[in-house]
């Protein structure tokens, strides 16, 4: 596998490269959920095509309070597994500079952003549409794979792709989970033992959306009534029934809603972590 370190190195790949180019934008630290996205990308981009992966925690979608520096990284141990999933080029700028050196420009997608993460963590998709601009500019897919865990950026994301005509296509793959249920996040590698444990209140508590929804229930309210209780061991932080297209709050659901939640577990390192998770409802 090709590790590109700079901005120069991977213009000079991508002026030599035919074929296919699958493309899965990370910020590391890899679980099952980023391989099946990089597994797609290698059947996406076909035999005789190409994989490229980026790794980069990019500072600008972190708050000034959030874990910038907690956030895990392992560039050796993930750079072996993408390699096992038949990734073929890793860009891994070791400096953020690399990427923001005398940027004076960011991305913005209005609307979408002022409701569940968007709200909780502002300008967290300002930094988010920045960076995907700007590695999309450079490896110029021609598709680009992101998990539904992050719904709200899936469609941000979604947006930003066809209000630039960025050209290529954003495909969303279904979350990852573990097998008790809780989905994959490199954050999980955060949670002490026992908050582990606690953070299966979540799982549980989207499957219980799931029941009263298809046992008929329409109310937004009413199928969320309860949630801080069956989530109490953590904080939470919001747990919001929108509409999947355009993100607004639903009072009844007619048309396909997300059901979406954020919740703090105590960390290892004495902080919090911060879980999200979300379930489709289609009527
Ligand atoms: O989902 C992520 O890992 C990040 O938000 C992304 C898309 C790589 C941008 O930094």
């Amino acid at each position: 596998m090709i590790v590109l370190r700079t901005r120069s190195a991977v213009l000079a790949w991508r002026a030599g490269l035919r074929g296919p180019l699958g493309f899965v934008p990370t910020m590391g630290f890899f679980h099952d959920g980023h391989l099946s996205l990089m597994r797609e990308a290698r059947r996406r981009a076909g035999p005789d095509g190409t994989v490229a992966i980026s790794i980069f925690v990019n500072p600008t979608q972190f708050g000034p309070n959030e874990d910038l520096d907690a956030y895990p990284r392992d560039e050796a141990g993930d750079l072996e597994k993408a390699a096992g999933v038949g990734v073929d080029v890793a860009f891994c700028p070791t400096d953020p500079r690399e990427l923001y050196a005398g940027s004076r420009t960011w991305v913005e997608v209005e609307g979408l952003d002022q409701h569940l993460c968007g709200r909780a963590r502002p300008g967290h998709f300002r930094g988010v549409c920045t960076v995907v601009a700007k590695l999309w500019g450079l490896i110029r897919p021609d598709v680009a794979i992101f998990g539904e865990k992050d719904y709200q950026q899936l469609a941000i994301l979604r947006r930003m792709h066809a209000d630039l005509c960025l050209g290529g296509e954003v495909v969303g793959m279904p979350i990852a989970r573990e097998t008790d249920g809780l989905a994959m996040s490199s954050r999980n590698a955060n949670l002490t033992e026992h908050s582990r444990q606690d953070a299966l209140a979540i799982p549980g508590f989207m499957d219980e959306v799931r029941r009263r929804f298809a046992a008929g229930e329409r109310r937004s309210a009413a199928l969320i009534a309860g949630a801080r209780v069956a989530l109490r061991p953590g904080r939470v932080d919001y747990v919001e029934l929108v509409d999947a297209a355009d993100l607004e709050p639903v009072e009844t659901i007619e048309r396909p809603a997300l059901c979406a939640v954020a919740v703090f577990f105590p960390s290892r390192g004495g902080g919090e972590v911060r879980l999200i998770d979300n379930a489709v409802l289609n009527p």
